[in-house]
C-alpha cells in the first residue's frame, strides 16, 4: 500500500486537488486498460467535485460508474447518493446509459439487492466466484463516528469478508455497500474528507492502535495506493507521517 496524506488549505482547495488527482486517474486507466471503473461516494462533501467533473471534456464512454455504498431509497429520493451525482454529474455530460451501474434498491429485502449487485459486478468484471475485482478509484468519505462507504460500527457488513457486497446498517436504516475486501482490491482509494467534525474519528483512525470494529474506515488498507485529501479544519494536529 501506497499512502499520501495531503492537509489542503480549506474545502475549495480540497476539492480542486481531488478534481487533477481524479481526472488524471481516469486518463490513466483509459490510457492502461481504455476504461476506467470508478465507484462514487455518497453523502454531501463529494457534490462539488462531481459538479467539477461535469465541466471536464472525459471519453465519458469509456468511463463506468458506480457507488461504494447507497441508501436503501429510490433513486429520486433525496436521500439517495445515485439521485445526488446524477444531478451533480452524470446527467449533465454524454454517459452511455450502460455505464452507470446504481446498486438496486427495489427489492423489499436488501439482501437480495445486495446479491444482485454482487452478480452485476461479478458479470462485468468477468470474475471467477470468489474472485475480487480492482476499481481503477474508489472515492470514499468518513463520518464524524468513523464509518466509511455504508460500513458503520459494530455492525455486521464490518465481518462480511468473502463478499463483493453485502447489507449496512445504520441506525436499522437498510444500506448496501462495498465490502472492505473488495474496498481494499482497488488501484486506488480516495478520502475525501472536510470540517472539524471529523477531526476525533481521524485521529483514532490514524493513530497506530484503535479499534477497528468501532473505526471502520481503520479497515480500508488497500493494495494500490490511499490517498487522504483533508482540508485543515478536519486534518490540522493529525501526524501525517
Ligand atoms: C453515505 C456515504 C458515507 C459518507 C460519510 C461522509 O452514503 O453517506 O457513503 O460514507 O461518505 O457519511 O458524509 P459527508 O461527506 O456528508 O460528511
Amino acid at each position: 500500500m501506497n499512502k499520501i496524506v495531503e492537509v489542503l488549505p480549506d474545502k475549495e482547495a480540497l476539492i480542486q486537488r481531488s478534481l487533477v488527482i481524479v481526472v488524471e486517474q481516469m486518463q490513466a486507466a483509459i490510457a492502461t486498460r481504455g476504461l476506467c471503473t470508478i465507484a462514487l461516494a455518497g453523502g454531501s462533501t463529494p457534490k462539488p467535485l462531481y459538479e467539477r467533473l461535469a465541466t471536464q471534456t472525459l471519453p465519458w464512454d469509456k468511463i463506468h460508474i458506480f457507488w461504494g455504498d447507497e441508501r436503501y431509497v429510490p433513486p429520486d429520493h433525496p436521500d439517495s447518493n445515485e439521485g445526488m451525482a446524477r444531478h451533480a454529474w452524470l446527467d449533465k455530460v454524454a454517459f452511455p446509459p450502460e455505464n452507470i451501474h446504481p446498486m438496486p434498491t427495489a427489492h423489499a429485502d436488501p439482501a437480495v439487492s445486495a446479491n444482485q449487485h454482487e452478480a452485476e459486478l461479478q458479470q462485468f468484471f468477468q470474475l471467477q466466484p470468489g474472485a475480487f475485482p480492482s476499481f481503477d478509484i474508489i472515492l470514499l468519505g468518513i463520518g464524524d463516528d468513523g464509518h466509511t462507504a455504508s460500513l458503520f460500527p459494530h455492525t455486521e457488513a464490518l465481518q462480511v469478508r468473502d463478499r463483493l457486497t453485502t447489507v449496512g446498517n445504520k441506525d436499522g436504516q437498510a444500506r448496501i455497500t462495498f465490502t472492505a475486501s473488495l474496498i481494499n482490491h482497488a488501484r486506488a482509494v480516495l478520502f475525501l474528507v472536510a470540517g472539524a467534525s471529523k477531526r476525533p474519528a481521524l485521529a483514532q483512525i490514524f493513530a497506530d492502535v484503535a479499534d477497528n470494529m468501532t473505526y471502520p474506515a481503520r479497515l480500508i488498507q488497500p493494495e494500490g495506493e490511499l490517498w487522504w485529501l483533508l482540508d485543515q479544519a478536519a486534518g490540522q494536529e493529525l501526524e501525517t507521517r
